[in-house]
């Protein structure tokens, strides 16, 4: 079956169980200032689910474009595209759980003759914010689940949303197709990152608004809100093991005479595929320093990184973009009224990129000569000034074999976003607060996290990134699973431990090898040839990092993870703050 036909099918389906059929919204999120692009089909009805009458009644249904830059990293796996589109139907305070499973599951098993043998779903588990989801459970069974094929699962996988900071969320039902693979463990379920599963739709009962302090309070209406991937469901009609093997990618792959299981080629044709859309938005955005605007730039110049790396021609950036046109123009019917707009655009950010690649190349040769590693400041200075992403700073680092200082570069980009945003605040207040105390602090139980993360998952965790601003700390590592909450509790404790123990804080400059024999962690391991600093705090952590730190871990006052999550394959994310 193909995503054209998948389409119809769902919208008749829904239509003829009283759905009115809506347009999709723009990508630009138009009511929600806390997030870049609509990144779910619920996202354009927030109002609507918070108990605002829609014009088209209480039953809706639409297929929604949407763009998500968080899994940006794990784009050219089988699963991952930066633009989807999905499927949704809507109760606005209308039918609740067992109309919702009932048709998911009859448009499964019956439109789409999907082998109910192959569909697992998982329910909530239940925690202090929302019970346990039996009720999921019996209309799984009265529908002719077994059991063994219906799993419950905690917040971190069966919960969804808000889309933004706060809004309408809840616990929710997602199917899965077993692809048949073979288990990686006994426990192997959905969910289990080895992708024998594959999600295709999830069911949220959207019942809570998160509100600002965090806390979940209930709302009027008991909302429905579904979701299912055209691409991934596409997927898994045809057999195909991958997304890009669809006739929604193998158009582009034909453009580029470039093999659609080619990683590079896969993200070349991924990232033009977004940037059309973005440009072809009806709230289209440009290319620019911020924003919406960085990713559209960003996309476009990864594009044309990996165009190089495979000797293609950057013209065809221009003919991906027309056949992505040509593919898509049926519903969105923009795309064709803004083709010249958009070629145009593309061409000229194509030569602008170059423009400035061939100046911050030449400035990149100067920055490192006689040096070992690129500092943060350098870093952020061909960020900045010379428009170079950060994946090829990275990239050209490497090929020069030299380090870069990336956390330092985060710490660069994180004081200068602090300053612009200060520099607004002052126009209000008329005062400047200082924030250096406050990032100080952050860094420092930055080491505590990571040697505490070390300790309490006994497995040799490594930074893969890091940056702080006055209000929280982001940090990235290395490992290939979700943290467990009674881990997360755990790693929590020893940090609070070391900061109730007043532990000193301490400098000292010696070479790498030295650091390295006196048992310092070091993120970018082998690439640092001159002396570096070295931080000790107490005898609990030894970091090689460039500072600056407070002088006692009393200062900290107490540690809280506030988030831990995933953002690429095997690299987690943990946000955490200080109270
Ligand atoms: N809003 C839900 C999702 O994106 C359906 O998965």
């Amino acid at each position: 079956m193909k995503a054209e036909e998948l389409i119809k099918k769902y919208l008749e389906f829904f239509k003829k169980r009283e759905h009115t059929i809506i347009r999709s919204a723009p990508l630009i999120p138009e009511n929600d200032p806390t997030v870049l692009f609509t990144t779910a089909g619920m996202h354009p009805l927030v109002p609507y689910l918070l108990g605002q009458a829609h014009p088209g009644g209480k039953r809706l249904a639409d297929v929604q474009k949407c763009i998500r830059t968080g899994d940006i990293e794990d784009v050219g796996d089988n699963t991952h595209s930066t633009f989807f589109e999905m499927l949704g139907n809507w109760s606005l305070g209308d039918y609740f759980k067992k109309e919702s499973l009932t048709w998911s599951y009859e448009f499964l098993t019956n439109e789409l003759k999907l082998d109910k043998s192959k569909l697992h779903v998982t329910v909530f588990a239940g925690d202090n914010d929302a019970p346990r989801d039996e009720e999921s459970a019996k209309i799984w069974k009265s529908l002719g689940l077994p059991g063994s094929q219906i799993h419950y699962l905690p917040k971190e996988d069966n919960w969804w949303g808000p889309a933004g900071e706060t809004g309408p969320c809840g616990p929710d039902s997602e199917i899965f197709v077993d692809t048949g693979k073979t288990a990686c463990s006994k426990d192997c379920k959905p969910g289990c990152k080895c992708a024998r599963f594959v999600e295709i739709w999830n069911n949220v009962f959207m019942q809570y608004n998160k509100t600002k302090d965090g806390k979940y309070e209930e709302l009027k209406q008991k909302n429905i809100d579904t979701g299912m991937g055209v691409e991934r469901t596409t997927t898994m009609m045809q057999g195909k093991k991958s997304v890009y093997e669809t006739e929604l990618f193998t158009p582009l792959f034909k453009v580029l005479e470039q093999d659609s299981n080619n990683i590079s080629a896969r993200i070349i044709v991924d990232h033009i595929k977004a940037a059309t859309m973005m440009l072809g938005d009806e709230k289209g955005v440009l290319p620019g320093k911020s924003g919406q605007g960085y990713v559209l730039r960003r996309l476009i110049r990864r594009a044309v990184r990996y165009l190089e790396k495979l000797n293609i021609d950057k013209k065809k950036i221009s003919d991906v973009s027309k056949e992505v046109i040509k593919m898509y123009k049926e519903r969105y019917a923009n795309l064709e009224s803004k083709k010249d707009f958009i070629i145009k655009q593309l061409n000229k950010e194509v030569d602008n990129f170059y423009n400035t690649l061939s100046k911050g190349l030449s400035k990149f040769n100067q920055l490192i000569k006689d040096k070992c590693e690129l500092t943060g400041e350098d870093a952020f200075l061909l960020y900045q000034s010379f428009g170079f992403p950060i994946e090829m700073i990275i990239e050209e680092a490497k090929n020069n074999d030299v380090g870069a200082d990336i956390t330092g570069f985060e710490n660069e980009l994180a004081k200068h976003q602090e300053l612009s945003k200060a520099g607004a605040d002052k126009l209000f207040k008329g005062g400047l607060a200082d924030n250096s105390e406050e990032t100080k602090k952050l860094h420092t139980a930055t080491h505590l996290l990571l040697e505490a993360l070390r300790r309490v998952l006994k497995s040799d965790v490594r930074q893969r990134g890091s940056n702080i601003t006055a209000e929280r700390l982001r940090f990235d590592f290395k490992f290939d699973r979700k943290l467990e909450p009674d881990e997360l509790k755990k790693v929590e404790d020893l940090v609070n431990e070391q900061i109730k123990k007043a532990l000193p804080v301490k400098k000292e400059e010696m070479t790498f090898e030295e650091a390295k024999k006196a048992g310092a962690q070091a993120e970018f391991e082998g690439k640092y040839k001159d002396k570096v600093f070295v931080y000790s705090i107490g005898d609990f952590s030894k970091e090689v990092c460039g500072g600056p730190h407070v002088s006692n871990t009393k200062e900290l006052g107490s540690f809280r993870i506030k988030k831990e999550e995933s953002i690429a394959a095997g690299v987690r994310r943990i946000k955490a703050v200080l109270e």
